[in-house]
């Protein structure tokens, strides 16, 4: 009876340690893979699409609030004062259309364009797309307290899938599709491009882009804006070693990393890099990998491209798109830039 009861026991203590094992070490695996991949490579590379975990959403909000971030300002100045030739572009006189955001975040300048257009009685719905099922309910939430009569319809999903399933279910109603705040600049430009070729296989020949472009400028208002002296810039790239750390058990010491941005004033690639301030070896428990860093040896972090206005044209050209308007904020320092379809 006891010899029973023990392996009855042993048989529940090692089903729930197992499902207990399954559950604990079930970890985003192509974080996984892309970290490892990122880490054994010469150079170090992470993406900067990873550094979005909780933590680096809250210090993103905090970067742009920051007075030298300004590209966030700029493109607020940029709507609210054009948010009449835009409605114009997108849908005058009631014309219908699906207001698509791909990215949506707190939608803090989207709110001055959704404003102006419940006023001015637009005939339009708003689509906001993440993969962040907690950043959208937070944003459809707000909306209708602040909008009420604003038709909200959020899209958990990749960007892609999610326009996927629009066009399936309306092939007529135009989509204007919002890509804000120079968010194309983290890809590089060969992806750039690819995105964009993808971007115009999804739309319909009455479909309208507008996306974001942070242009070049002063270097020292660049560099200014990704080495903040408050060091929030740093830590929402230090956040992504945290993260790090805490998804594989890692030992990332943030106090031996310095953040470093460089502006390329030729290229326009504002990057910044992870520098190793000691020879050292990182562990990463979960996934039984170390990595060997050499004093001052760098990580590549993060590309935000700077572009011109000839650069922009032969994006929207190679894509298949043809620039309808550009608009500008009073400095020129970035410029929201519509684009149809070819
Ligand atoms: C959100 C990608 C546009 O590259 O400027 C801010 C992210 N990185 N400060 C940018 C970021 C450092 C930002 N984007």
């Amino acid at each position: 009876m006891g010899l029973f009861t023990s392996s009855l026991l042993e048989q529940v203590l090692t089903t729930t340690l197992y499902i207990l094992e399954t559950t604990t070490t079930v970890f985003n695996e192509t974080f996984a893979s892309d970290v490892i991949e990122g880490l054994s490579s010469t150079p170090k590379f992470l993406s900067s699409k990873y550094f979005y975990d909780e933590k680096g959403d809250a210090i993103f909000q905090q970067i742009m609030d920051m007075p030298s971030y300004y590209l966030t300002r700029s493109e607020y100045q940029i709507f609210d004062t054009h948010k009449q030739a835009l409605l114009q572009l997108f849908g005058p006189n009631c014309t219908p259309f699906h207001l698509v955001e791909f990215g949506a975040g707190d939608g803090l300048k989207t709110k001055v364009l959704l404003k102006h257009f419940i006023d001015q009685k637009a005939c339009f719905r708003y689509l906001p797309i993440d993969i962040s099922e907690n950043v959208l309910s937070l944003l459809t939430h707000d909306l209708e307290i602040n909008f009420p009569t604003l038709e909200v319809e959020p899209l958990a999903n990749d960007y892609f899938k999610a326009l996927d399933i629009l066009n399936q279910r309306e092939q007529n109603e135009r989509k204007v599709i919002l890509f804000l705040g120079s968010n194309i600049g983290n890809f590089e430009h060969d992806q750039a491009i690819g995105f964009l070729q993808k971007m115009r296989q999804h739309l319909n020949p009455n479909d309208l882009l507008l996306i974001g472009f942070d242009l070049k400028k002063d270097p020292s208002v660049i560099l200014e804006a990704y080495n903040d002296k408050e060091g929030v810039t740093a830590s929402f790239n230090l956040n992504l070693l945290d993260r790090i750390n805490k998804e594989f058990d890692g030992n990332f010491d943030t106090s031996k990393f310095r953040h470093n941005p460089t502006y390329n004033p030729l290229t326009g690639a504002t990057k910044s890099y992870m520098v190793s301030t000691e020879d050292q070896v990182i562990t990463l428990e979960k996934l039984g990998k170390s990595f060997h860093f050499e004093a001052w040896e760098a990580i590549d972090m993060e590309i935000s491209q700077k572009y011109s206005l000839s650069t922009i044209q032969h994006l929207a050209d190679k894509a298949g798109f043809e620039v309808t308007s550009n608009f500008f904020d009073k400095n020129n320092y970035f410029v929201d830039s519509v684009w149809s379809v070819k």
